[in-house]
């Protein structure tokens, strides 16, 4: 039976809250960039309140201290390997990641990892001040191989290393060996910035049968991808142009390049030949909050690439994830033959929070990536093996949303919790014109079209971690629009209200997709709830938002927290289904 209770008590509160004009403070502190010039948002002066619940139970991290970058992922000899950057000594980020080293981790199921030592740590002059993010290749022969960059002194001057499995018979892997001509590659380069050169990729094979990297840099003041060369990958020469290069910005830290087949969710491997008709992805991380990418070809013959688009400004780049998601990292998954990706999300509580807690920053969950079939857009879906964890499921049907409903989902651990949910739009008709200006500032407009404002389709989604009052509570919508062809979707993943504690870093995420409404009718949200972690995926994963939230109900150990579909838009909506579990913990965080 459908339950509904009206919305308009706790609108008419966040409407009042809003309108009283209620600052949102966006404090920052320094990220673990070389340069110390980019910010990550955060919140240095939220007071310390810290609970034990904010702990994620199935997304990944190390038992304890601090993590940033996923490095080197890979699959090798049945075992998948987790590398990040982790600092040993405590859940701070160590001044711009000085001594920063690769922790380990295993997993048989990208689930549930066993924590190793670290693999590899400061002890050469060619890494003595850090050891920082890389990439994994397999070798023919099946002989996997790092390239990571090593930071050589306070003046944060980078070269590239490589470090290789003691003993191949051990599964784990668990000891490297640094190479005797490390580092690899010099930042010798007219018009590089030695300070700003760093993150290899994963190698590839061109038709010359060479392996090929790409490092990113600062090249007289813009963003390059450099081109490296080399026979056995411990030998590199530099090609004289890069792979790519862009005036939008002067720095691209953590690239990865990759191909993918329009329409197939298959993944490709980079040192096999890459068939006819293949797309390549560069994805670039900038400014440490945003992680964007390219669609293009690679031009064998100029050996370099070439985005189909090339957009000048940007914010109007497409982004892997629109939220807290940054420094991903994809790989070839040989034993499913898919392409996987996940990335770095930071805590944005208080760096006394994290001392506090013990532990600081989680990895996304693992996504299946792959190309649309109008080989314009990057999807992405949790990997199926999240789906072990699932227990206890609820189920309804055809439940109408008429404007101002709210529906509680009951029955299942709200904390941790899988939801699927399906919005029918029952007509097109009440859709409000859609303004391109918007596509600059997502959030901007995510904040003006929060879900206290009616529309014409939308705002409908989800209300999660919500106390009983409403005082807290984060919600996940999406908003139809009508543009000059087509019709584009908002979705918004909402943090304003998702703490009653100021001061914390609450953004309203948010990014727009193309919506055929007579082809598709539906759209889809799939949201994990896991405690601190909210990942969402609207539209089959055209948009993906990651937030981390610090409730305070999760400290106060009330186990109070409710769920509830919505609509607040003229037009009804059908929810022809929703499934929702609990979710168990995985063996990623004891
Ligand atoms: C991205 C990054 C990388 C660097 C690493 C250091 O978060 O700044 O560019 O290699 O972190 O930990």
């Amino acid at each position: 039976m459908l339950m509904t209770v009206h919305l308009q008590g706790w609108l008419a509160g966040l409407a009042c809250m809003f309108s009283t004009g209620i600052v949102f403070q966006i404090l920052v502190r320094p990220c673990s960039n070389g340069e110390g010039v980019f910010f990550c948002p955060q919140s240095p002066k939220a007071c310390s309140i810290v609970g034990k619940r904010y702990r994620t139970d199935y997304h990944f991290q190390p038992p304890k201290n601090w993590i940033n970058d996923p490095c080197g992922s890979m699959y090798y000899n049945g075992v998948y390997h987790e590398f990040y950057q982790y600092n040993p000594n405590g859940s701070y980020n160590p001044n711009i990641s000085y001594n920063i080293v690769w922790g380990h981790s295993v997993s048989m199921d990208l689930i549930n990892w066993i924590n190793l030592e670290p693999a590899i740590e400061p002890d050469t002059p060619s890494d003595i001040s850090g050891c920082w993010t890389g990439s994994a290749t397999i070798l023919s022969g099946d002989q996997p191989i790092i390239i990571y960059t090593g930071l050589l002194d306070i003046q944060k001057h980078q070269v590239q290393n490589i470090a290789l499995p003691k003993n191949r018979s051990d599964p784990y892997l668990r000891e490297w060996t640094k190479a005797h001509n490390n580092p690899v590659i010099q930042p010798v380069v007219p018009g590089l910035n030695s300070s700003q050169f760093r993150d290899p990729t994963t190698g590839w094979i061109g038709p010359d049968g060479l392996w090929r990297i790409a490092v990113g840099a600062e090249l007289n003041g813009y963003s390059a991808a450099l081109l490296y060369k080399s026979e056995d990958f411990l030998n590199w020469t530099r090609v004289e142009h890069p792979l790519y290069s862009s005036n939008s910005s002067n720095m691209w830290e953590c690239l990865d390049f990759f191909a993918v087949l329009p329409g197939s969710g298959g993944g490709l491997d980079l040192s096999s030949a890459i068939p006819n008709g293949a797309k390549h992805v560069l994805k670039v991380s900038m400014n440490c909050t945003d992680d964007m990418y390219m669609i293009g070809v690679y031009d064998l013959k100029r050996d370099a690439f070439v985005p189909d688009t090339v957009l000048d400004d940007s914010r109007l780049w497409p982004r892997i994830d629109y939220g807290n998601f940054y420094a991903s990292k994809s790989f070839f998954d040989s034993k499913h033959g898919r392409r996987i990706i996940w990335a770095w999300s930071s805590e944005t509580d208080s760096s006394s929070d994290d001392v506090a807690k013990g532990w600081a920053g989680i990895h996304s969950i693992p996504r299946t990536i792959w190309l649309d079939s109008h080989g314009k857009q990057l999807l992405q879906w949790p990997v199926e093996e999240i789906e072990s964890l699932r227990t206890n499921e609820i189920n309804h049907q055809a439940l109408e949303l008429k404007k101002g409903d709210l529906f509680e989902i009951k029955g299942i651990e709200t904390l941790q919790a899988d939801v699927e949910i399906d919005f029918e739009l029952t007509s097109i008709n009440d859709a409000d014109p859609f303004d391109p200006s918007w596509l600059f500032d997502t959030e901007k407009h995510c904040r003006e079209a929060g879900a206290s404002v009616h529309g014409g389709i939308g705002p409908f989604g989800l209300v999660i971690l919500a106390s009983d009052n409403m005082e807290e509570h984060t919600d996940v919508h999406f908003r139809v629009y009508k543009s000059q062809q087509n019709y584009m979707v908002l979705m918004c993943s909402d943090l304003r209200r998702s703490s009653l504690r100021p001061g914390l870093y609450t953004p309203a995420y948010g990014g727009f997709f193309e919506f055929d409404f007579e082809k598709e009718r539906k759209i889809s949200l799939r949201t994990l709830i896991d405690r601190s972690a909210v990942e969402s995926f609207g539209g089959g994963g055209r948009v993906c938002i990651m937030a981390r939230v610090y409730p305070v109900a999760l400290v106060d150990d009330i186990g109070c927290a409710h769920m509830y579909a919505f609509n607040n838009g003229s037009a009804t909506v059908i929810v022809p289904q929703l499934r929702a579990w609990s979710m168990r913990r995985a063996q990623a965080s004891v």
